[in-house]
């Protein structure tokens, strides 16, 4: 009996406890139930919020869009105009008035196309600053949407390859690689790092240069580059060129650095020079120990 005693005289205590461990957080147990059950409706409130978030942004998409699309279509008309006026305020002295070209200043530019401007003008080339041998890479002056202008009127005046479009290096990479060192690798070597030619002049590494860049200088042929049009590689043959230099400009170089990617022979004569050296200090190091 002295043993139920000291229940009997708790039970006045525990039921109020008891009651409150269920239905608050006291017990540790309670707690975690509702603290998980507080963070997986967290959880569901975020995922209906962000849901929200997209439908709402694809209905706004969808009304812009349309009316951009139209936009574009109205204001040729004005990229025309623009595009003139851009010409007649940087580009008239060398190249004349009706792009006829200006005797010792500038070539004409009826024909050369769309294609030729975006790479004269997005690789910084144009407008040109002074004569050099060869019009340096600089920074771009033009926006892209000016750029685009300039190409509306000058490609509206004459005619020529246009600039391309859509995905430029869904080519073929093996066949890209062939074709580069047969096509390209004379001047450019055969990673695109460039190299000299004859009378100052020299072929630019091609690792800067992004891929519209690489398809529009093969269309218009800048400097002592051929032209490569169509008859001479296939447009499919062109994006497998891009993708070959692309490919190699972002690989990274597996050995550390890639000493220029002069190749193993240069790879293992600075191993071996740096190896001796090492060899060398061990050997003065344990001598001076002894
Ligand atoms: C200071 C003179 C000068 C100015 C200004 C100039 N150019 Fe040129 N442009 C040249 C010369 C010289 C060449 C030919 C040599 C070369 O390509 O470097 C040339 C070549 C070009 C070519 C290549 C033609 C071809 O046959 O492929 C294009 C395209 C061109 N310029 C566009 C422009 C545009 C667009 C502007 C204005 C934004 C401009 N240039 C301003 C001097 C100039
Ligand atoms: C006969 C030598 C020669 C050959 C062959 C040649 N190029 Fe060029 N390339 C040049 C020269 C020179 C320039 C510089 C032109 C200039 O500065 O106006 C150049 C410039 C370029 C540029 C611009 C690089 C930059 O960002 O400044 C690209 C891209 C290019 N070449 C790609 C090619 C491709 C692709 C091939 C092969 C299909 C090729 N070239 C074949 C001589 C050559």
């Amino acid at each position: 009996m002295s043993t139920t005693n000291p229940q009997s005289d708790a039970q006045p205590d525990d039921v109020p406890r008891r009651g409150r461990a269920l239905r608050t957080e006291d017990t540790p147990a309670a707690a975690a139930r509702s603290r998980r059950l507080s963070k997986a409706r967290r959880r569901v409130a975020n995922v209906a919020g962000l849901m929200a978030a997209l439908v709402l942004t694809g209905a706004l998409y969808s009304t812009i869009a349309p009316a951009h699309a139209e936009e574009a279509g109205a204001s040729s008309d004005a990229d025309y105009e623009a595009g003139r006026e851009i010409y007649q305020n940087s580009c008239i002295t060398c190249h004349g008035e009706n792009l006829e070209g200006v005797d010792g200043r500038g070539p004409s530019l009826i024909g050369v196309g769309g294609a030729a401007v975006y790479f004269q003008v997005h690789t910084g080339r144009m407008p040109l600053v002074r004569q050099a041998e060869q019009g340096p890479d600089k920074p771009v002056v033009f926006s892209e949407e000016q750029i685009d202008q300039l190409i509306t009127y000058i490609q509206a005046n004459g005619g020529g390859p246009a600039v391309p479009s859509g995905n430029l290096r869904d080519g073929d990479l093996a066949l890209g690689g062939e074709l580069f060192r047969l096509n390209c690798a004379s001047c450019h070597n055969f990673v695109g790092e460039g190299g000299a030619l004859s009378s100052g002049k020299y072929a630019p590494s091609l690792h800067d240069a992004d891929d519209l860049e690489i398809y529009t200088a093969m269309l218009s042929g800048p400097e002592n580059m051929p032209v490569f049009g169509d008859n001479q590689l296939t447009p499919e043959e062109k994006r497998s060129i891009i993708n070959y230099i692309q490919t190699v400009t972002e690989m990274p170089d597996p050995g550390g650095a890639g000493i220029g990617r002069i190749g193993p022979v240069g790879e293992g004569l600075v191993i071996w020079v740096v190896g001796i050296s090492a060899l060398m200090f061990g050997i003065f190091w344990m001598g001076t120990k002894a």
